[in-house]
């Protein structure tokens, strides 16, 4: 599912749901060791995911460990986001020569928990999340905005090192026309980007574009920040 909103040298693991067969490394295992059953399980599931991904980037299966604020430690020369939430698990990973940032982030299709639209909107999205969808393309407008969102600080942070506030980015959504009734929904987003920001190669960081899709009760988004390419 996640391989479809992403450029075609992304490589990516998805699981809807435990994957018994993941181990973790001893390294891995003891940030979890106090952890819920519930944080365990994800936490393995997706280390499986990203395992199978770094094996389809022909690399060995490395630990995945926690660096500054959190972000997920790649070997050197790739890059990489994961996600999980309610009955899916995903790692996505591509060569740096490729891109250089992705970010993924997955929730379930169902409205965000009340004041949380309020809290993270900015006012133009908060007028458009407010506008419900019905019908065939019937989506949780609040919930895509705020995956979108996640899904913006998983990509920025790991690239420019800065922190961003969810009234950092303001974000406008397109839904693909011509959708077969009762099949997926998707479209694309784009987020501006309000503070400013810089990449290691010195590009000013001032926008992405990205992919959403809803299906199976989830909503999916995803960014790919293309590498630059030489002349
Ligand atoms: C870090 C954060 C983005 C995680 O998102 P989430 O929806 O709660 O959780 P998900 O399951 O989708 O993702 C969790 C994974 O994100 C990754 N992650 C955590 N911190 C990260 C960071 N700073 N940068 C990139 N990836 C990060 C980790 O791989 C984590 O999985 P792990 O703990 O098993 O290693 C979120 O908790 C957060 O802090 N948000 C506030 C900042 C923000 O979103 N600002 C909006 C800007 S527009």
């Amino acid at each position: 599912m996640i391989e479809t909103l992403l450029p075609e040298e992304v490589r990516a693991g998805e699981a809807f749901g435990a994957d018994g067969s993941a181990v973790l490394h001893p390294e891995e295992a003891v940030l979890v060791a106090a952890a819920t059953e519930e944080r365990r399980e994800e936490f393995t599931t997706v280390r499986g995911c990203a395992r199978r991904a770094l094996a389809a980037l022909g690399l060995p299966p490395t630990p995945v460990l926690p660096g500054k604020r959190n972000v997920p430690q790649w070997p050197a020369g790739v890059v990489g986001s994961m996600t999980h939430c309610a009955g899916y698990r995903a790692a996505v990973l591509a060569r740096d020569t490729d891109l250089v940032a992705v970010g993924i982030d997955a929730e379930p299709d169902l409205p965000l928990p009340r004041g949380v639209l309020e809290s993270i909107a900015l006012p133009q999205e908060l007028v458009w999340a407010r506008t419900p969808v019905t019908g065939a393309a019937r989506l949780c407008r609040d919930r895509l905005l705020f995956s979108a969102k996640e899904a913006v600080y998983k990509t920025w942070y790991p690239l420019v090192g800065t922190e961003l506030d969810f009234d950092d980015a303001a974000l406008s959504f397109r839904t693909d026309e011509h959708l077969p009734a009762g099949g997926p929904r998707r479209g694309t987003f784009r987020a501006r980007v309000l503070r400013p920001g810089t990449a290691p190669d010195g590009r000013p960081v001032t926008e992405f574009t990205g992919r959403w899709l809803a299906e199976r009760g989830l909503v999916v988004t995803a960014i790919a920040v293309p590498a630059r390419r030489a002349a």
